[in-house]
């Protein structure tokens, strides 16, 4: 989604949000810009395009102040064009807003503030300022303006705000979107999440709903909307900045791809107690449902089957945004299990209301320590994969993995031999990756040329045939549909033509067979296979090979090899893997 920036401090205000925003560029990339505050003026630079675009084209460097706020946008209300860019300011450029979220009653708002203020824009926010000029304009201090203009918001909003009526104060609200301060020395900062100011501060205050902040470089003050003081101690932030970084790899993709190996090492060192306690709940549950969006929620239909394979327990998987659907079968015996890398999605937060609501246990699998998803949920399993800053997910998803396979064995009293096959698998990744990097791109080089893909496979590995999909279509721009191999011939086979390729996710596990033979129906009418598997083929036209494992753990390994070939095949087309079009991170609107 959008990412925000506040900074208050000793140092040149401009300097530190062009380095926030670089950082925070992965929420969104179609515009940004800054606003600061010098000598009683307000000072703009904004425009479309990616951040490093904006600051060279844009005179950012120019900004006087130590009080500035920035945005990287990705639009939602307006097309992407400089007016549509943030900050938003009021008609005598007194104020200026950042936003992230949607203002769901800005029409009705616009209605009554076009009639006194000229707009500049299409977007939701820029009611914002205007409304914050209106409670001016009638008598109100800054500070009792941006409280009264806060009251009047409907829908959700994280938003930082810098007046030249505000003695270089910051002003911040949040509701239904991700709000962090940071506290640093003789500075504040105040950012969509604790990358933005990772170099600055070790020091964290979560914001919550409903809650406002008024900051200066040495002081912070939370308030509810009522302006009514409230207190929060602040926590120590663990991520590194080590960990921010590309690491001499040309694109963060790669760099967390490989990581990999790793991330299985670091998500097994779980407090063993906690794990068993979830274990415990899930067993005594009526039902269970998993609750997931996109790479997520492929994790979860992995989860899935080593709930029932490994525990011995029925769970299902429903779509985040369609969960809100079948809530009326949700009640206080029902177990939902959250999982998200942010956890800020929208539609998984919205899903994790609902059952709350209904009285249902929420367990929650995040990567970000402290985001809103770990911080509403009963009891949270943090991934402790690093910061994953490539848009695509991967290393994330087989964090996820790792954590299922830990809840599972744990189900079935097995913990500590879980942890043993987990670290054995880490190591056949590790080898396999060094073989299969040079091996990937030759395949990716001569499937340049292609625009349909079709992805297959049966049992636990069908959902990778749909992660497997869902990566090339997020970084290649083509399309690639996942299925099940035995769907195919009800339909799909229909589109198999001549050099079609067909990725077929084969390992000798008990989907072998069939899998095998439905690949034969699609090449005898003329696909390409690339046969992802542990044994060779004589269908195969290319042949990925992967470590042979205990059949439960195919999707660790498998996971590898789709993520190289997507990877690949974006840089082969020219594509920036980190930052695929109209995508975001993490959306925070629904
Ligand atoms: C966005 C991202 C996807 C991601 C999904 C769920 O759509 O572009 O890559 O899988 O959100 O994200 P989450 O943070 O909830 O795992």
């Amino acid at each position: 989604m959008c990412g925000i920036i506040g900074y208050v401090g000793s140092k040149p205000a401009v300097d530190i949000l062009k380095d926030a925003l670089t950082r925070l560029e992965y929420r969104g990339y179609d515009s940004a810009g800054i606003a600061t505050i010098a000598d009683d003026t307000l000072h703009l630079c904004k425009d479309k395009g990616k951040v490093a675009e904006v600051i060279k084209n844009c005179n950012i460097d120019n900004l006087p102040g130590y009080t500035g706020i920035g945005h990287v946008r990705w639009a939602t209300h307006g097309g992407v064009t400089r007016d549509n860019a943030h900050p938003h300011c009021d008609a005598i450029s007194q104020i200026a807003v950042v936003h992230n979220g949607i203002i769901e009653n800005f029409e009705a708002l616009k209605s009554r503030l076009v009639k006194k203020y000229h707009f500049k824009s299409d977007t939701d926010t820029e009611v914002i300022p205007h409304l914050i000029r209106e409670q001016v304009d009638a008598g109100l201090s800054f500070e009792e303006a941006f409280f009264a203009a806060i009251r009047q918001l409907q829908g959700s909003y994280a938003l930082i705000a810098v007046s030249t009526l505000a003695d270089g104060k910051l002003f911040a609200a949040r509701k239904d979107s991700p709000m962090v301060l940071g506290l640093g020395k003789d500075a504040n900062f105040i950012g969509s999440d604790v990358l933005s100011f990772l170099p600055y501060s070790r020091e964290a205050v979560y914001i919550e709903d409903g809650e406002c902040v008024v900051m200066t470089k040495n002081t912070y003050q939370i308030y509810d909307l009522n302006h009514t003081p409230k207190k929060r101690e602040s926590v120590a932030i663990t991520w590194n900045l080590s960990e921010a970084g590309k690491d001499n790899q040309d694109h963060f993709m790669i760099k967390e791809i490989k990581e990999q190996p790793f991330v299985i090492r670091q998500a097994m060192m779980q407090d063993t107690r906690l794990l068993n306690r979830m274990a415990i709940d899930i067993l005594r549950a009526h039902q269970v449902i998993f609750v997931a969006c996109g790479t997520s929620r492929f994790a979860a239909l992995i989860g899935r089957y080593v709930f029932s394979k490994i525990g011995h327990t029925f769970s299902d998987v429903v779509m985040a945004s369609e969960f809100g659907y079948f809530s009326d079968s949700v009640d206080k015996n029902t177990m939902v299990i959250a999982i998200s890398q942010s956890g800020e999605t929208a539609d998984v937060m919205d899903g994790v209301k609902q059952a709350k609501a209904k009285g249902a246990t929420v367990y929650s699998i995040v990567n970000v320590e402290g985001s809103s998803l770990a911080r509403m949920s009963d009891k949270a399993l943090y991934l402790s994969c690093g910061p994953e800053i490539g848009v695509a997910a991967t290393k994330s998803f087989t964090a996820q993995l790792c954590l299922l396979y830990l809840l599972a064995f744990a189900m079935d009293g097995r913990l500590s031999e879980g942890k043993e096959k987990l670290l054995e698998i880490s190591s056949l990744i590790e080898k396999d990756l060094q073989t299969n990097l040079s091996e990937i791109s030759l395949i990716a080089e001569k499937l340049k040329d292609k625009r349909d893909f079709y992805f297959l496979a049966r049992g636990i590995n069908f959902a990778m045939a749909g992660e497997g999909a869902l990566k090339l279509k997020e970084v290649c721009y083509v399309h690639a549909e996942g299925m099940p191999a035995g769907e195919l011939k009800h339909g799909t086979l229909a589109l198999i033509e001549e050099g079609t390729p067909v990725i077929a996710i084969c390992p000798t596990d008990y989907t072998y067979t069939d899998t095998i033979s439905n690949i034969s129906e699609a090449m005898v009418r003329g696909a390409t296979v690339i046969g992802i598997s542990n044994a060779n083929q004589s269908i195969f036209a290319e042949w990925i090979k992967i470590p042979e494992v205990e059949m439960i753990f195919y999707p660790l390994v498998t996971v590898i090899p789709l993520q190289l070939l997507a990877y690949h095949s974006a840089i082969v087309r020219g594509f920036d893997p980190d930052k695929p079009r109209n995508l975001a991170k993490s959306v925070t609107v629904k």
